[in-house]
């Protein structure tokens, strides 16, 4: 490693930084690690930010000044200015040529035949300038590959690695006093450029949750304000809802009945990742909403009780949704309470609603596993009940609330008199990819393909 040269500082890490006023503390850590994950464990104590801020400039990728690029009968070499060197192998450089011929510039599709790459495809030159570098193939074929591409996407070693977005968890206590905002007026602004909207993104990500402030109490703004995110999504309850406690669906939602904390579609492959709901009126009593941070409720499970963590990382509960003559949903694969992400450890989804929970008639073993599983879920019930985890306000007409149904555990307690709202789900992968554009922008994002 030359010592003189810079360290390149990089960016995909980088551009997540927090500026704002602090007000309470909590964890803001955002990994877990499920038993068996060699990963180091956050329990730092930070402040809740007012204000997230993404820096958006980006540090180019630099070629080491003292060594240049190279090539073998198997891989191009690639030495960096922080001193390592990134090996490719001819195979993927070629499957990833950026040219017009090989990847369509304007669908993001590849048009290269990946199979008709001969086996014995190797550069005849390779060079490097301080944007990109250009490989001359055997075939004939040329390929130039931008630095920074090359950066990101290095895998041997890997160079860049995506961090989790930094949420910052929460408990009720500690969220009452401030909760995240935005207002209708600001979001809906079609000369804010989406900054406004990358605000909200980005509250959303950050706590799993925001209110709407100041939106017109009628279904058709409510539904434009759902649009200015993504469109909502389709289920056997509809796109866009408009509902009272009158079992026009048969589920527990359209009843005045109390609704313990849970997440929606926990019967779906795929869960709904976002949900808005929008009190338009409300002549009663009661009825007032609960929100929990379900990753907050997983980090304190798993701090005291890290074999009840892992039995509910484990065992899939099959769910159903069942009610309607003409619907009969089951998951087409059963997932955990807790689930995480496979190569990194960490929890990016809490799917919890035990009303809707089928028959579990698989168990490894039934002796140790049956009870073992009771044990958990009651732990996981009992954090869920604690007044401190528990975030309590009353809907009002004006103010929706959207949140992260992945992450965001949510309830009500029982009402009397009409009470009538409004709202949709939004699919996750939808909702990711409008945070992605409003907080990086299009060319940045199409890097990271
Ligand atoms: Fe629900
Ligand atoms: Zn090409």
């Amino acid at each position: 490693m030359q010592l003189n040269e810079p360290m390149i500082r990089i960016f995909r890490i980088k551009r997540f930084r927090s500026i704002g006023l602090s007000h309470f503390r909590t964890l803001a850590c955002s990994e877990y690690e499920i038993l068996g994950h060699n990963r180091k464990q956050h329990s730092t104590k930070a402040d809740i930010k007012t204000d997230i801020k993404i820096e958006n400039t980006i540090d180019w990728a630099l070629l080491s000044r003292h060594h240049q690029v190279s090539f073998d009968n198997r891989k191009v070499y690639v030495p960096w200015t922080e001193g390592v060197t990134s090996s490719f192998h001819h195979i993927w450089l070629r499957d990833h040529c950026q040219c017009e011929s090989c990847f369509h510039p304007i669908t993001k599709q590849r048009l290269l035949n990946t199979f008709q790459i001969p086996e014995t495809l190797r550069p005849e030159n390779v060079v490097a300038n301080p944007t990109e570098v250009k490989v001359v193939w055997n075939d004939g074929h040329l390929s130039a590959y931008p630095l920074d591409w090359l950066h990101f996407h290095s895998y041997q070693p890997v160079l860049e690695k995506m961090g989790v977005f930094p949420r910052t968890l929460w408990t009720g206590d500690e969220i009452a006093a401030n909760p995240p905002k935005v207002s209708y007026d600001d979001v809906m602004d079609p000369n804010n450029h989406g900054g406004a909207v990358a605000d909200w993104t980005r509250k959303i990500k950050t706590y799993g949750f925001c209110f709407i402030d100041r939106v017109p109490t009628t279904p058709a703004d409510t539904e434009a304000l759902i649009n200015r995110l993504s469109f909502p999504r389709n289920t056997h309850y509809g796109g866009f809802w408009d509902f009272t406690s009158n079992l026009a669906k048969a589920d527990t939602a359209y009843t005045d009945l109390a609704l313990p904390l849970h997440t929606d579609g926990t019967y779906f492959t795929d869960p709904p990742g976002l949900q808005l709901l929008h009190c338009l009126n409300h002549q009663g009593t009661g009825g007032d909403s609960i929100l929990a941070d379900g990753f907050k409720a997983a980090r304190v499970l798993l701090e005291e009780s890290p074999n009840h963590y892992k039995t509910l990382s484990r065992v899939r509960i099959p769910s159903h949704a069942a009610g309607n003559e003409d619907v009969c949903i089951t998951t087409s694969l059963a997932r955990a309470v807790l689930n995480h992400d496979d190569s990194t450890g960490t929890l990016f989804q809490v799917r919890w609603n035990n009303d809707d929970r089928s028959t579990i008639d698989r168990w490894s073993d039934p002796d140790i596993s049956v009870p073992e599983f009771y044990a958990a879920i009651r732990a996981w019930a009992e954090i869920l009940t604690r007044p401190e985890i528990v975030y309590r306000f009353k809907l009002i007409p004006g103010q929706p609330v959207i949140f992260d149904n992945w992450r965001v555990l949510h309830g009500r307690t029982a009402f009397t008199g009409q009470r009538r709202l409004c709202g949709a789900y939004i699919n996750m992968d939808d909702f990711e990819s409008r945070f992605r554009l409003s907080n990086y922008g299009r060319s940045r994002v199409l890097m990271e393909l």
